[in-house]
Parts: structure tokens; sequence; C-alpha cells
């Protein structure tokens, strides 16, 4: 759940609404345009009841069938006309308005991709699909239509009003009675539903992280047989939303029944009062049918306006969710400051006096690795061991800058990675995980991912068979084979070592492999670490591990404990001298030799 749900209290819609700008710019000419045409077709509509004046006043009251034909004529020439030119208001904006929706989309993409992954692990994936799903079309709807109708039907009812004023201003004034208590009605009703529309689409993000989860964990949830519950989850938040649209739909029938009902009486009380007005000969009759005619074709611009509002509060909470991730301060590319000098001569990986703590862990809580001091020399191999859950992984990901140490610095060659630009020290260290992604494309490219551009077919032959992966090219077509979502239509050990040629498939100088190993059988284990051996030859590398076969791969294992590094020294050593890594390496058969 994401902890950063803005409060709608204090929020001015209009205000939120202004920051779309940018994106439309571009293509404003044309919205402004489309604008125009649309307020020219609005008021074309309202030429109508002028012209029926004209009929009633003239041909009708003189019995002049010639002069009614012609009026007629007008009346299409003027239907056809407003037809038309709403016609042109649509063929503007349809463009335009997708352009600015596939712009914003690939911002937001652009942004999810360089945000630090301290946001990922704080923000719901679902959270995240939805802002870019849904939220970005509930915008372009906004832009394409209740953005330029507030506007149009906002001036054809100014205007209009001032029609019906000029015909008849007592009338008029009947008719502009209830003005009052509908913009009443309009303001709470903006301010409530501004707070609904805000929850629904939140609750639509929570939805979409369940189906996600769902969607991804399907194998643990049948496992388990826990599709009844997962269900039941997913229908109660369901239920929950279901709840949410209903109040919104009730809020927008109370606008609408206020909005559609005091109109419509303010015209039955115009009708009745104008009625006795012409009966009384105060009034002609073709004045009471314009008047009346043009209070009619007021109507839709009044009621539109429930709604208009309701897509204008649902765009602006769209808004508020789409900035709510862009403005999220992404990795900048190098910290700036930090002085890139290291002492010379002073070349490998170094962790000198390394803090780090979650930015989420709670407060006041120790942090997790707390003086971390480590020299990997260069084209050493050093192996991380440590109780399950004592920051290994951490202390790897920080290496990448995954994550930011909080105080302290590490160097690789004597530069502090701080004051490296973030595409240089990616492509000096390469990284393999624990749990190894792959993405679905093909095998060969989700290896190549770790090469520089402009790597080839020898570079992935040679990076598959130093990983053992030459099951690659047994697949049915080879390395083009593409693997499923998450790489799932391959075994464990599959994805482990095409993850592990991903990390060597680079020549990197500098590797961090976490657990590379762990899923492979131990033949297959030492033949990839034969291979090993030969590129860590010339590679800096920190190697997580848990079993002595992979620690025996290592030049030397350090000992994290206590989030430090409790002991480094050859695994022999620490054998013998250090009591929790025996115990930690100990159910092996590499038994400690006795010093006695
Ligand atoms: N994103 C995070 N936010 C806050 N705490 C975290 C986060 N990731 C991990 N932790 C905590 O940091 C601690 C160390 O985790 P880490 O994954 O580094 O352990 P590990 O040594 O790799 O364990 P294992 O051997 O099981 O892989 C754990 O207690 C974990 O709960
Ligand atoms: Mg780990």
């Amino acid at each position: 759940m994401p902890t950063t749900r803005a409060t709608t209290e204090d929020r001015s819609a209009v205000r939120t609404l202004l920051r779309l700008w940018p994106y439309v710019r571009p293509v404003r000419a044309r919205l402004f345009t489309a604008a125009f045409v649309a307020i020219v077709a609005s008021c074309t509509g309202l030429v109508i009841p002028l012209v029926l004046k004209w009929i009633v006043d003239g041909p009708v009251a003189d019995r002049d069938p010639a002069g009614v034909w012609l009026g007629a004529l007008y009346l299409l020439l003027l239907g056809i006309a407003e037809a038309v030119l709403f016609g042109i208001r649509r063929w503007l904006v349809a463009r335009p308005l997708s352009h600015v929706e596939a712009e914003m989309r690939s911002g937001l993409y652009g942004r999810l991709q360089r945000l630090p992954v301290a946001f990922h692990d704080r923000w719901a994936s679902g959270q995240l699909l939805s802002r870019g799903t849904t939220d970005l079309m509930l915008l372009r709807m906004f832009l394409a239509f209740p953005l330029t109708f507030l506007l149009v039907n906002g001036v054809t009812i100014l205007v209009g009003v001032v029609i019906m004023l000029m015909q008849d201003w007592v009338l008029g004034l009947v008719i502009l009675g209830p003005a009052i208590p509908v913009m009443w009605t309009c303001a709470v009703f903006e301010r409530r539903y501004a707070v609904v529309a805000r929850r629904a689409q939140d609750q639509v993000g929570d939805l979409t992280t369940v189906v996600e989860e769902s969607v991804l964990g399907i194998r643990i949830i049948k496992g388990f047989g826990r599709h009844r519950s997962q269900a039941r989850a997913f229908r109660e938040l369901a239920l929950t939303l279901r709840g949410t649209e209903l109040r919104k739909a009730r809020l927008l029938a109370t606008i609408w029944g206020v909005i559609v009902t005091l109109p419509e009486l303010a015209i039955g009380a115009a009708l009745v009062l104008g009625a006795v007005r012409v009966a009384d000969g105060g009034l002609s009759a073709g004045t009471l049918v314009a008047f009346l005619s043009t209070a009619l074709a007021l109507r839709w611009p009044v009621d539109s306006i429930g709604f208009l509002l309701a897509m204008s509060q649902e765009a602006a909470t769209a808004t508020e969710r789409y900035f709510e991730v862009m403005d999220e301060v992404p990795e900048d590319p190098a910290v700036a400051g930090r002085p890139p000098a290291g002492a010379a001569g002073d070349t490998g990986l170094r962790f000198e006096n390394v803090q780090f703590r979650y930015p989420d862990a709670p407060p006041g809580s120790p942090p997790l690795l707390t003086r971390i001091d480590l020299h990997v020399r260069p084209g050493e191999s050093m192996a991380l061991v440590g109780a399950t859950g004592s920051g290994k992984t951490t202390l790897t990901a920080l290496v990448p800058r995954l994550h930011e140490v909080t105080s302290g610095r590490i160097t690789l060659d004597g530069v502090d990675i701080g004051a490296m630009p973030r595409e240089e020290l990616r492509a000096k260290v390469a990284v393999a995980f624990e749990e190894p992604t792959l993405f679905s494309t093909s095998v060969g490219e989700n290896v190549l991912m770790g090469a520089p551009e402009g790597a080839g077919e020898p570079d992935l032959d040679r990076a598959l068979a130093v990983a053992q992966a030459d099951f690659a090219h047994a697949l049915p077509q080879g390395t083009d084979t593409r693997v499923g979502e998450q790489g799932l239509s391959l075994s464990g050990g599959q994805r482990q070592r095409l993850a592990l040629a991903r990390a060597v498939v680079g020549r990197p100088r500098f590797l961090v492999l976490d657990d590379p190993l762990s899923a492979l059988d131990v033949h297959t284990e030492a033949a990839v670490e034969a291979a090993l051996r030969q590129v860590l030859a010339d590679t800096t590398a920190l190697i997580v591990a848990h079993r002595p076969s992979t620690v025996l791969l290592a030049d030397r294992v350090a000992l994290l404990s206590g989030g430090r590094i409790a002991a480094v020294g050859t695994h022999h050593e620490l054998l013998r001298t250090n009591t929790e890594y025996a115990h930690l390496m100990s159910g092996d058969v590499e038994e400690p030799e006795d010093p006695r």
C-alpha cells in the first residue's frame, strides 16, 4: 500500500488540473480552435429560437406559407451548420489528445525506470499500474470533453441568458431564480465528489495489486489451495470499490436531481407567466416562443454541468495521482560535491566505514549495517558469509547503488561510487541476485542485457558456457526461444544460470553475485565454479555464499555479523579461528582440520 495518499481536503481542482498545461501546450492551438468552433456551434443553436420568433410573429401571423417554408429552410440550415461544426471539433481534438496521453504515459514509464529501488519497495505495483492506465485514460477523456464543454456550456448559458433578458427581462429573472441554489449545490457536490473520486481511484489501484499478485503467484495460490481465500479477498475489495462507485453515483444523482428539477420548475413558471401576459396582450406570441425555446435550448448545457464537474473532479484526482509519482525524486546521475578522490594505488573494491539503514525501517531502529570495512583486492574473489537476514543482500545492493549508503563510502579502484556517473558505475559492476529475474523475451536477449551495445553471438556463447547454461542451445529455437513471463517456463537452476550468464557476459571489472549457485546440483555447481575461476581470474568479485562448496570458489571469506565484518580470512582459517563461521558452515563434508 502506498503511504503517500494525499488528503483531498485542501485541494483546488483547478490548481491541480493546471499542472497538465506543459503536456497540453503542444496541442493548445488545436484545443483552442476546437473550443472556439464548439462555442460557435453552440451559439448557432441559440439563433434557432430567434428564427422561430421571426416565423411566429411574421409569416405565421400574416398567414404567408412561403415565408413559413423559408423559415423552415433557415432552421434546417442552422441545424446542419451546428452538427457540422461539432463534427469538426471532434476531429480537431481526437488525434492531438491521444498524443498527449501517450506522452504522459511514456513520461510516467520513464520516471518509473529512473526512480530508486527504495521507491519501488514502498509502492504497490498495482497502484503504479492503475496510474499508468485508468488515470491517464480519465485525463484524456477530460481534455477531450469536460474541459471544452465546461467553457462552451458556460458561454452558451451566458449568451442564452442575455438573449432571454433582452426578449423580456421579467421572464428572464424568473428563469434566473434557481441559479443561486444550483451553484451552491454544485459547490457542495464538488467537494464531496472529490473525496469519493480519490477513494475510488485508490481502490482501483489496490484491486489491480491483488489481481497482479494472484496472477504472478498463481503457483503458490494453487499449491496451497488458496484460490478461495484469494477470491474472497478480491471480492471484498471489489465490493468496497462497488460501494464507493455507488456513493459516486448517488452524489451524481443528487446533483442531477437539483440541476434538472429547479430550472424545469422555473421554465414552467415562466411559461404560465408568459402565457398570461400574451393573453393580456403585454407580450407577443413570437417573443414567448423564442423565450421558451431559448430556455429549452439551455437545458442541455445546464443539465450537463453535473457530470462535467464530476468528470473534472475525477480528472483532478487522476492528475494528483499521476504527479504523486512524477514528483518523486529520481536517482541523480551522480552525487555532486563528493570529491572523486582516492588514495593513489588504492584499487579493488573497498568499503570504508559504511553504514546503512533502510529509509523505510521503523524510526529509532539501529542501522542494519553499522560499520562495514572491507577490502577486496583487485582480481580477488571474496565470499561473503553470514546468517540469514544479516544483511548480505543489502550489502551487495550498495555496490551498484541500488540503495545509497547512509554514511561512509565505497570505492572502486579508488574512486568513490557516489561521485561516479551511474552509467559508468553500472558498466563496471555486474550483478546477479538471489531471485533470478528474466524478462519475457528471448534467452539470448535476456543474457545480452548484461553486455554493452554491440555484443554478439560469440559473447553470448562464451557466457552461456561459463554459466554452464548450454541447455539454452537445446531449447526449441535455441537462444532465440522466448522465455515466459519471469522465465517461469524454465527451471529454477536454469534461470539462475541464465542470470549468471548475464552477469558475466559483459566481462565486468567487478562482479557482485548474491548466492548465484544455490539452485544447482553439486556437479553442475562444480562445473560452474571451474568455469567461473577463469572469469574471476581478472575480475574483482564479491560473492554471497551459504554453502562451503561455493565459499571454496573464493580466495578469501568475509563474515558478516551484527552489522559488521566480523572476520576475514581463508575458509580454513576461519573454520579454525571463528566459532560463528564454523557453526554457519557446519553440517558439510568439509570438516575443519583438527588443530589438536
Ligand atoms: N526494502 C527493505 N526495507 C526495509 N528492510 C529491509 C528491506 N529489505 C530487507 N530488509 C531487512 O534487512 C534485513 C537484511 O536483509 P537481507 O536481504 O540483506 O539479508 P540476507 O543476509 O541477504 O539474508 P538471506 O541470507 O536470507 O538472503 C532483513 O531483516 C530484512 O527484513
Ligand atoms: Mg540475501
